[in-house]
């Protein structure tokens, strides 16, 4: 697939050698260890760890079936060490069973949208090349962001464009779709992006180093695709599947994902979670996790020069504790039971 090898030469993924770095200590313990890249993308982050540990072997997944098409041509000079599958990232556990893999050594997702989901007018998601108001990751799934704008009450709108779009502009905005829609149905991305651009003041649109309609569209596709929904049940159910030893990589785009990601982590890596005024331990919580990262790793300046896109990436890492921290005897319960 031509298409294929020339989006793969210029497109380097997002923190790839931060990523590689994490995972290549598990090349070195595991003799043939197993990666899942459950946001394969283009491939960028599969290729290079399977590269870096050439005994390993991966399964990839994506909900976007162009994605995964691209991504299987790109890795098929891996042969049968990888794996692709059609999946949404909250059902890792399902694809795991399906290869039969009980655990993994290395999981990763680097959420959001790629850039050839962002570069394609015809997906939707584009603020600048023109196509129909799509952003359905997984095409044709659920409503998509036409039936969400053309719909949802003033309240809701509003209320989505200022949680998951951040925009202080929310109100005005919402009440602009509003009343375009009130005259026709708004269907194309431009239309949408030229009625939420009028929306702003014009001070306000003059000195936006972004596109004044970047937010709306980030918090509309976060919505088509239930993001934050996705993200939370794969990390309820991931750290189950990760072996003794085994590391956890996600990177994220928005403060929302990283509030969660940064959440379960701590969690994972806590000892008691009893209510601080608690007496006596009563939850018997144990770490189950180290933290790799204590605050989050970021894109430096070079890569930021290359691909500005990154400048909002955040990365956190945590490995899965070899040996379970020894349970309290019952000598110990019982005493606190008293
Ligand atoms: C930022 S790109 C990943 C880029 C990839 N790491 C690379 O190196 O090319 C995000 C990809 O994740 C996919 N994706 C987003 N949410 C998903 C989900 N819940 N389940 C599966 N794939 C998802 C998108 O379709 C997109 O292809
Ligand atoms: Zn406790």
């Amino acid at each position: 697939m031509p298409e294929a090898a020339a989006i793969a030469a210029r497109h380097i993924p997002v923190l790839r050698d931060r990523v590689v770095d994490l995972a290549r200590p598990l090349g070195a313990r595991v003799e043939a260890p197993r990666f899942l890249d459950a946001t394969l993308g283009l491939g960028g982050h599969s290729q290079a760890l399977l590269e870096a540990c050439p005994t390993a072997e991966l399964l990839g997944l994506d909900r976007d079936r162009e994605a995964l098409a691209l991504a299987s041509a790109r890795l098929a000079p891996f042969g049968a060490r990888v794996h692709t599958m059609h999946s949404r990232f909250s059902a890792s556990c399902k694809a795991l069973d399906e290869l039969g893999w009980q655990s993994v050594d290395f999981a990763l997702i680097d959420i959001g949208v790629s850039s050839m989901q962002l570069d394609e007018g015809q997906r939707g998601f584009s603020l600048h090349a023109n196509g129909p108001l799509d952003m359905r990751m997984d095409q044709g799934e659920g409503p998509s962001a036409a039936d969400l704008v053309n719909t949802l009450p003033f309240e809701k709108l509003r209320e989505i464009i200022a949680t998951l779009g951040e925009d202080p502009m929310a109100q005005r905005i919402a009440r602009a779709i509003c009343e375009a829609r009130a005259r026709a149905p708004i269907r194309e991305t431009l239309a949408l992006a030229d009625i939420v651009s009028q929306a702003y003041p014009r001070a306000w649109r003059a000195k936006s180093r972004h596109h004044p309609a970047t937010r709306t569209f980030q918090a509309l596709r976060m919505v088509v695709n239930n993001e934050l929904g996705e993200l939370e049940t794969f990390l309820d159910s991931i750290l189950a599947r990760l072996s003794p030893g085994g590391r956890l990589c996600v990177i994220t785009f928005h403060s929302l994902e990283d509030r969660l990601v940064k959440r379960s982590m701590r969690r994972w890596a806590s000892g008691c979670l009893c209510p601080p005024h608690a007496p006596v331990c009563r939850c018997h919580h144990q770490p189950e996790v180290e933290l790799l990262t204590k605050k989050p790793l970021v894109a430096d300046r070079e890569e930021l020069a290359r691909n500005p896109r990154a400048s909002s990436a955040k990365l956190r890492a945590c490995e899965k504790l070899a040996v379970p921290q020894a349970l309290p005897t019952t000598e110990e319960r019982d005493q606190e039971s008293v």
